[in-house]
């Protein structure tokens, strides 16, 4: 059997409320952090696993601004990006519902498009073949994420969503991947009582079926939900060089885009 395409998804959608004024007139995901905008981190995961066909969902009132930046950026570098506009945000699982023609009968990698890794995720995607592969990380405040709880020997036991008592401290991070059945299961999912349609029930489901695999990280894991957050986030790429991680391919068609974007401007100029 020929292994299935793998898909990418950046899901850059929401209205982030708690960085407002910063959102009231950019997305979050492209605000700045360092030297380019937050996207490019996730986008950058998914390119440097070999992804082709990656599909960004956003917000409507930052549709303009996200073509703006990537309509044609990757036009000559052989990645193509797809763009759809998620009026309501409905929960992460919604992504594999709106992306539903767009995966068709591939496999999927799915980047939250505020989330910047430091470890390099491009085995875990390249060597992909079935069920559902999520990634932890160790963090000091795991409620305010999904919480994955191992036996001893590294097994995943359960996952819940921001539990009051978490039963470890391995959040879940905005990083998964799953094989094409990933689109039936978020079809029949519930909304929970945040009236979303959860990541969590995803991998809840996989790990019943015996099929999640939880990779631990150990890198910089950042999501600049804040304004100290976007800052550290700053911060932490530029004094730990993770700016200079990105695949070629990202660095040199922001270098073309910068270029064109000075000839424009000097042109106008005369
Ligand atoms: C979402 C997921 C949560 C995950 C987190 C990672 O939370 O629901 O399981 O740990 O992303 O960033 P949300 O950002 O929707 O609160």
């Amino acid at each position: 059997m020929s292994k299935k395409q793998m898909k990418g998804i950046v899901l850059a959608g929401g209205t982030a409320t708690r960085l407002f004024p910063l959102t009231a007139t950019t997305s979050k995901q492209l605000l700045p952090v360092y030297d380019r905008q937050m996207v490019f981190y996730p986008l950058n995961v998914l390119v440097k696993a070999g992804i082709k066909d990656i599909l960004v969902i956003v917000a409507p009132e930052h549709s303009g601004q996200f073509l703006n930046l990537l309509g044609s950026i990757f036009k000559n570098h052989g990645i193509h990006l797809y763009f759809e506009v998620q009026k309501v945000p409905r929960g992460l699982a919604d992504a594999f519902i709106q992306g539903e023609s767009f995966i068709d009968d591939g496999n999927v990698a799915m980047i939250l498009g505020d989330n910047i890794f430091e470890d390099d995720l491009t085995s875990h995607i390249k060597n992909f073949s079935s069920g559902g592969v999520i990634f932890a990380k160790q963090v000091p405040d795991p409620e305010r994420f999904g919480v994955v709880d191992f036996d001893a020997q590294g097994k995943a036991l359960s996952i819940e969503e921001k539990p009051e008592k978490p039963k470890s401290n391995f959040c879940v991070t905005g990083a998964y991947i799953y094989d094409n059945r990933v689109v039936e299961i978020a079809k029949n999912l519930e909304p929970s009582i945040r009236g979303e349609i959860e990541i969590t029930s995803i991998n809840q489901k996989y790990l019943e079926m015996g099929e999640l695999k939880v990779n631990t990280i150990t890198g910089e894991w950042l999501d600049a939900g804040t304004y100290d957050s976007l800052l550290a986030a700053g911060n932490i790429v530029r004094d730990k060089e993770i700016y200079k991680n990105f695949d070629p391919l990202i660095d040199q068609a922001i270098s073309e885009f910068n270029a064109e974007l000075k000839a424009i401007a000097k042109k106008k100029l005369l």
